[in-house]
């Protein structure tokens, strides 16, 4: 019986911390199998390490492995959908001087990419 209280005491408890750490992270009408597409397509894997990418895998930006369980975009903004898309697609106007440069896709595209980053949620 108290086994069973501390047992379900530390359930509640780490619900809450993943509450807190996870904010809702779902695209409404993204595709993330489309999103992989329109990375390889545009490039992102010549500056990062992508899941479900094999080449070539770039080092100048940070491997995108685990990326979905990241509290933080690019270290320094909140990790939530529009925060996620406006970096994707213009990544200097939320960090001026930073090195990804800004990318050509559409906002469409760039929810479907955000929910593949998304389900990339294994360290
Ligand atoms: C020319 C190299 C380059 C390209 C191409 C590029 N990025 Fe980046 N990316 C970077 C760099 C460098 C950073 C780190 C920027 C910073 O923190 O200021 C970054 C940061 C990121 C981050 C934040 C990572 C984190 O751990 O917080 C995401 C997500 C991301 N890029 C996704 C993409 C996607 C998706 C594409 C393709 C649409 C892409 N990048 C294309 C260089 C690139």
């Amino acid at each position: 019986m108290g086994a069973g209280r501390w047992a379900s005491l530390a359930a509640i408890l780490l619900g809450a911390c993943g509450d807190k750490a996870d904010p809702p992270r779902t695209i409404a009408g993204a595709d993330p199998a489309r999103g992989l597409a329109v990375m390889e397509r545009v490039g992102c894997a010549a500056c990062h390490e992508i899941p479900g990418i094999d080449w070539p895998q770039g080092l100048a930006g940070p491997s995108l492995k685990g990326f979905g369980a990241s509290p933080m975009v690019g270290g320094r903004f909140p990790n939530q959908p529009e925060v996620l898309t406006t970096w994707l697609i213009d990544a200097p106007s939320l960090a001026p001087g930073t090195a990804m440069p800004a990318m050509p896709l559409t906002e469409a595209e760039a929810r479907d990419v955000a929910a593949y980053l998304y389900s990339l949620d294994e360290r």
